[in-house]
């Protein structure tokens, strides 16, 4: 039985009052214990959000290519994100492949240094509108995780989370379907067991796209969908609780 994960995706949104706001009405929600929850703010708030959330894991929502301390003006290492009291790192997040130009080959470099600082990587995969009318989304998905077992191996999938969030339903308030999403996911974890079933079996595959209060039930209730990676929804203090009580039923 794998154990449900909500994780929040702040992105580049808030103020430090904003924030601590966030965080305090985060840190009263009555929690279920059958859920494991996260919330990935921006850099200036980590340390802040690692201090003030007791129940609740606090992520980066990236990391450089190389860990430990370097001459890499702007970057931020995964070690020095642990010592900010991090345990996750978002890594290859559809914003950041398309505004940045991260290739496959730099997010499987970013998976490799936050395991190796001791940070659980959650690696995002997803196909744009275009490849999926162009029946490419499984492919796409596919080989957006082979890059990444190239490079780290298989068994290094054991220690991460993995999110498929479609780019068509990033933000646009479209959400994959329940079937869309099942479908998806189940063809991950058919990917990953031709490397381990056991690791396949293991593996979180959490969903991200306009998820909402509304959506949560039904999309957590496939088998293969583990939780939900939610952006602009877990803002909202009260929609991200209620979210969180989806994944626990
Ligand atoms: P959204 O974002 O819930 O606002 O669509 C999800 C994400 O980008 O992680």
């Amino acid at each position: 039985m794998r154990r449900p994960l909500v994780a929040g995706n702040w992105k580049m949104n808030g103020s430090l009052q904003q924030v601590s706001a966030l965080l305090a009405a985060l840190d009263s929600l009555a929690l279920p214990d059958t859920v494991d929850v996260a919330v990935f703010p921006s850099m200036p708030h980590l340390i802040l959000a690692a201090d003030k959330l007791k129940a609740i894991a606090v992520g980066a929502q990236d990391c450089s290519v190389q860990a430990g301390f370097a001459a890499m003006t702007g970057e931020t290492s995964a070690t020095q994100l642990k010592d900010a009291g991090c345990s996750l790192v978002l890594v290859g997040h559809s914003e950041r492949r398309e505004l940045q130009g991260e290739t496959d080959d730099v997010v499987a470099s970013k998976f490799v240094a936050a395991q190796s600082a001791g940070l659980v990587p959650v690696l995002c995969v997803g196909e744009t509108l275009q490849q999926r009318e162009q029946g490419k989304a499984i492919e796409t998905v596919t080989e957006q995780v082979e890059a990444v077992i190239r490079t780290a191996g298989v068994d290094a999938l054991a220690n991460s989370v993995l999110a498929y969030e479609p780019v068509w339903a990033i933000g646009t308030g479209l959400t994959a379907s329940p079937e869309q999403a099942q479908q998806v996911h189940e063809a991950l974890r058919n990917a990953v067991a031709c490397h381990s079933d056991a690791v396949a079996q293991g593996l979180r595959i959490v969903y991200g796209g306009s998820v909402k209060a509304a959506s949560a039930a039904e999309l957590f209730a496939q088998q293969d969908i583990d939780g939900g990676l939610v952006g602009g929804a877990s803002l909202d203090p009260d929609e991200f609780g209620a979210i969180i009580v989806a994944a626990g039923k």
